[in-house]
């Protein structure tokens, strides 16, 4: 399974770029919005930088709602680096604008997807990927997980290629479940990450061989 980030932080993507796991980066206009990136030439500026950072798949997110302004917006983004990956919402014009862009060869990711129709028409749009946001299902008293199933289930039913990448992951159960049941990319912040490091009998154990390391040689 893939990991990525999911943050607009620049020092947040360096720390997780560090570590030799990561896969990629995926933000929106609220996670830029909380890194006061604001006008076209900063927000532009902000993807490149996130680039020159990881090794491949920065989402970076239109903010048109019409086909005419998505395409012209995702060009614009495509154009600034081999790495970005078109991030479009899940709409009727959305939909339109994922398949001109799987037509000329741009990769998408078709963002705010709730529901197991969604992912079937994003995925005949010929979407690289699709983002069901499971946080915000489990928030409605509805299981997360259980559409990241489905979906999966529906995907290979057809052999579609559209990559899922679970979004909204707010802790390390949800990325165990996404490993279980077969997602091909979950995104959360870095606390999430660095959690699946922790265990408390990794931290004792290693304490013990530690110890019985120094007792052995201060003889
Ligand atoms: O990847 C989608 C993400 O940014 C939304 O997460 O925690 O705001 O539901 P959250």
């Amino acid at each position: 399974m893939q990991f990525y980030i999911d943050t607009a932080n620049l020092k947040e993507i360096k720390e997780a770029q560090d570590l030799g796991i990561l896969d990629g980066v995926t933000t929106n206009p609220s996670l830029m919005a909380k890194e006061g990136i604001v006008g076209t030439a900063n927000v532009l500026k902000h993807y490149k930088d996130i680039c020159n950072i990881v090794d491949d798949n920065v989402s970076a997110e239109v903010i048109a709602l019409d086909y005419d302004g998505m395409i012209k917006e995702g060009m614009e983004l495509a154009k600034l680096d081999d790495k970005i990956v078109v991030k479009i919402p899940m709409t009727k014009e959305g939909i339109k604008a994922i398949k001109y862009f799987s037509d000329n060869e741009i990769r998408t990711n078709c963002t705010l997807i709730f529901s197991a129709g969604q992912a079937l028409v994003a995925a005949k749009a010929g979407a690289t990927m699709m983002s069901p946001f499971i946080g915000r299902l489990d928030d409605v008293s509805y299981d997360g997980m259980d559409l990241i199933k489905q979906i999966i289930g529906i995907y290979s039913n057809y052999g579609y290629e559209t990559m899922v990448l679970a979004a909204s992951v707010r802790h390390t159960m949800h990325l165990i479940k996404c490993a279980e049941a077969g997602a091909d990319i979950a995104t959360c912040p870095l606390s999430v990450i660095a959690s699946l490091f922790k265990h408390p009998l990794t931290d004792s154990g290693l304490e013990k061989f530690m110890a019985d390391h120094k007792k052995a040689n201060s003889k």
